[in-house]
């Protein structure tokens, strides 16, 4: 599958670039801005079929991302992107670059100074392409002429090509300079050596986690990574193996990628460190903790344990508790769904909350991880799509207590910076704070 259709998108950057050497400045300003800021990204919506973006993993950094990204970014003499798409991270980059004395002098510096790859040809021609344009707004900036034209300063930028990012990284012992990262987000299988994943893994995680590994000791490291990677409890060891060569100094939960694109991410910034073994990944991946108490203080937390159709329908006959039949009501007395089963079940009282949350979507004052208290005399058995809080006590107002604390907006928000994936963890729910 080829991202072709895009070179229509690059040939009229092409000729934008070239109209530079002929046309007065103020003719093409606003179509420059243009290609510098969002449009890369729109265009390769409009023109490569929504099937061809998801395999190669092709979503742009948009202008707001974009924004926050530079600002964690330092000066460097020098900048890798090894999945540079249209070259979003590298403009950052370039932002930061010194200019030389004249247009060709820039070039020639930033040719030097900036490497990109990228899988896609029309990708990497955009890149270049665009790179000539910031080089060319910086220098109109300064009230100077443009001394190059745009096949010479293409040329120029020969850091930029077509490359396997894989491959580049093995080749490379250790890159001095920063290295800045918004990978494909699709899946992969872990790679026969990699020390914290087998089988089916994120390929962020994979490309992030050995680029991480391949920078000089002191140069940053900036990356753009979906959320799962900082909040799921089974990239915790990814966590600590990127900790275990990266000194982390910021994380910022960012929310979702852009408008079109249904997938959330953080930023990551730290610098390379000499390699060392982290037991627990830091504190810097969540947000702060505010109260010294949590959950997990009070409460049982556990998966319901009924995989419906998969269990067998043997054993005495409960009470079955689903997720569906929560419904919006704040409490249940003993569910009136039964099914036959051998399996350890619950005694009220407990709150129920269902696994399935979606950050962010609070119209209505739906929280995260409502609750639904349940009591009742009989043992219940429970769906595998339910949390279980169990009070340790046993009472009832303590549990009443905790579903207030659920339904709050404060627990919403704490659990949107916390975990942005669509599904609650039990460990997750355990660290909620206990704040009255
Ligand atoms: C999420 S996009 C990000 C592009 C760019 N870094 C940005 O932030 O706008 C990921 C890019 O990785 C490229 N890609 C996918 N697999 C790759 C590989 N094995 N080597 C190099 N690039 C790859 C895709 O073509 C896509 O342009």
């Amino acid at each position: 599958m080829t991202t072709d259709s895009y070179l229509g998108y690059s040939d009229r950057l092409l000729r934008l670039a070239g109209d530079l050497n002929t046309k007065p400045w103020h003719a093409s300003r606003g179509a420059v801005e243009s290609a510098l800021n969002g449009q890369a990204a729109e265009q390769l919506r409009a023109l490569v079929p929504r099937t061809v973006r998801r395999a190669q993993g092709a979503f742009f950094t948009g202008s707001h991302v974009r924004a926050q990204f530079e600002d964690l970014l330092e000066d460097s003499s020098a900048f890798w992107d090894p999945a540079c798409g249209a070259g979003d991270l590298l403009l950052a980059a370039a932002g930061k670059q010194r200019l030389g004395a004249s247009m060709r002098d820039t070039l020639h510096i930033w040719g030097k100074s900036l490497r990109g790859g990228d899988l896609q040809s029309s990708f990497v021609q955009t890149a270049k392409i665009r790179l000539f344009l910031l080089a060319a707004t910086r220098h109109k900036e300064r009230g100077e002429s443009i001394d190059i034209d745009v096949a010479s300063g293409l040329e120029l930028l020969k850091g930029i090509r077509v490359a396997d990012a894989y491959g580049e990284l093995e080749r490379t012992r250790s890159y001095d300079g920063t290295l800045v990262l918004n990978p494909p987000f699709g899946s992969m299988q872990a790679p026969a050596d990699c020390g914290w994943a087998s089988g089916s893994v994120s390929q962020a995680a994979v490309i992030s986690s050995i680029s991480a590994s391949k920078i000089c000791l002191g140069q940053q490291f900036v990356a753009i990574l979906p959320d799962v990677l900082r909040s799921g409890s089974r990239y915790a060891r990814w966590r600590s193996s990127i900790e275990s060569v990266i000194d982390l100094k910021t994380i910022v939960p960012y929310g979702q990628f852009d408008d079109h694109t249904d997938v959330d991410v953080f930023l990551l910034a730290g610098r390379r460190r000499r390699r060392r073994t982290v037991p627990d990944p830091s504190a810097l991946w969540w947000p702060q903790q505010t109260s010294s108490s949590t959950i997990e203080d009070i409460f049982k937390v556990s998966v319901g344990t009924v995989v419906d159709n998969r269990d067998p329908h043997s054993g005495p006959e409960l009470p079955f508790l689903i997720a569906r039949d929560l419904g919006d009501l704040g409490s249940i007395e003993t569910p009136v769904r039964s099914r036959n089963f051998a399996g350890r079940t619950y005694k009220p009282p407990f709150v129920a909350v269902r696994r399935t949350s979606r950050p962010g979507l609070r119209s209505g004052g739906n929280a995260r991880a409502a609750g639904t208290l349940v009591t009742g005399t009989q043992e219940i058995a429970v769906d595998n799509h339910i949390i279980v809080i169990e009070s340790r006590s046993g009472s009832i107002a303590e549990c009443n207590q905790l579903i207030n604390i659920l339904n709050s907006p404060k627990t919403s928000d704490w659990l949107d910076n916390r975990i942005r994936c669509r599904h609650l963890t039990v460990g997750v729910v355990r660290s909620i704070p206990w704040s009255q």
